[in-house]
């Protein structure tokens, strides 16, 4: 049940899948509060624990790719057409792609600022900064950067969850439901 089959995920892809989809989603609409809030010092402490949110999520994303790699990915059913066959995965590849850029950027966002305010992860220990050239050019280079990224990847994921809703409500097949629990694999649900 931990693993995936050919037919269904298991629990460890299935729990990285809705807690890294939860981050994001948190991580995007607190990235665009924090930079629209008036009072410096709720900025202060949102960017300090968007930052935290931020590296849990990349450290969740290299254990998902990890375990992406050394495990198989069940078939889509049968009812699925032909182009979305074949776009499913590039798209599922951009979101993996987004995962990582996003926060990575991030990271090299917070190590190039001029301000040169530490990372401390929920206040548990220092983070390094990336090793890279601090200056203002490439601060503000880095932050249109981390923003556009963000932005590309909200997008992505709103297209993936359209695209999970159109199965569930409107095909009435698995691809939703399967990655809810293991025991709903087979359940397929035929059109009235
Ligand atoms: C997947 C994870 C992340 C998402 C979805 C995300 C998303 C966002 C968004 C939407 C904004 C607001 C952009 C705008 O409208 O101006 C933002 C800003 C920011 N993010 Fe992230 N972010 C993530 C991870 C990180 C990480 C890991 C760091 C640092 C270690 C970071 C540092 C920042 C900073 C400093 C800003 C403020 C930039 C400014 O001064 O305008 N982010 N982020």
């Amino acid at each position: 049940m931990l693993r995936n089959t050919d037919t269904r995920y298991g629990w460890a892809a299935i729990v990285l899948h809705w807690l890294i989809a939860a981050l994001f989603i948190g991580q995007f609409a607190l990235g665009l509060v924090m930079v629209r809030i008036a009072s410096q010092r709720t900025a202060f402490e949102l960017i300090q624990l968007h930052k935290s949110f931020g590296f849990l999520l990349l450290g969740l994303v290299l254990v998902r790719i990890g375990w992406w790699l050394g495990s198989k990915s069940p078939e889509l059913p049968d009812e699925v057409d032909p182009l979305e066959r074949k776009a499913a995965p590039i798209v599922h590849l951009l979101l993996y792609a987004a995962q990582l850029v996003v926060p990575l950027s991030g990271w090299v966002l917070v190590s190039v600022s001029v301000l040169e305010i530490p990372s401390v992860p929920f206040n548990l220990f220092v983070l390094p900064h990336l090793p890279f050239q601090v200056s203002e050019q490439a601060e503000n280079f880095w932050i249109f950067g981390h923003r556009w990224l963000a932005y590309a990847g909200g997008a992505l994921v709103l297209l993936h969850i359209l695209a999970a809703l159109r199965h569930h409500f409107w095909l009435r097949d698995v691809v939703l439901v399967r990655m809810i629990s293991p025991f709903f694999a087979s359940r397929a649900r035929k059109p009235e």
